[in-house]
């Protein structure tokens, strides 16, 4: 399984018992970031868990996901007072200067932009987070330098 090369030895670290599978999960998000399905059903077999249980918990969670997500998870507010107070134009604005035609993962898998509903901050509007980082009172002008400190530096350089 040419995607995921270290995935017998990562599952030889843990007791092949049905009480490993979040934690084996959690390692595989971590490594590959995100679960492949070629790796669900390896854990199945080496866990002697049924693959619609494994299923079951790699959809369950939300720190896990099916597809590829980049380094950096950038999450916009689109909630009703982050509308109002200009999130459109700062979320248009991310899309643009990460070549990104609609909310996804950039070709790099460097970022990976979604959309959320109300972070529970409001009286920050517009806002977004990056990683557990959150980011206030957003405007057009400031996406830049939030996605610059982000990049790596030879990409950063690049953008400039
Ligand atoms: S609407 Fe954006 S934080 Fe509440």
């Amino acid at each position: 399984m040419g995607e995921t090369p270290n995935l017998q030895e990562l599952l030889r670290d843990w007791p092949d018992r049905p009480d490993s599978l979040i934690p084996v999960l959690q390692e595989i998000q971590d490594q590959f970031h995100y679960l492949p399905e070629p790796a669900l059903r390896e854990v199945a077999g080496h866990l002697r868990v049924p693959l619609s249980e494994v299923f079951h918990v790699a959809t369950f969670y939300n720190c896990f996901s099916l597809e590829p997500v980049g380094r950096h998870l950038v999450q916009v507010c689109l909630g009703t007072a982050c509308h109002v107070r200009g999130a459109p134009r700062v979320l248009d604005r991310l899309l643009r200067d990460l070549r990104l035609g609609t909310p996804g993962t950039t070709a790099d898998f460097e970022f990976t932009l979604r959309t959320v509903r109300c972070m529970g901050c409001c009286g920050l509007a517009p806002v977004a987070r990056v990683d557990a980082n959150t980011y206030p009172h957003l405007t057009q002008a400031k996406v830049p330098g939030l996605l610059k400190k982000y990049r790596r530096k030879e990409q950063a350089q690049a953008a400039d």
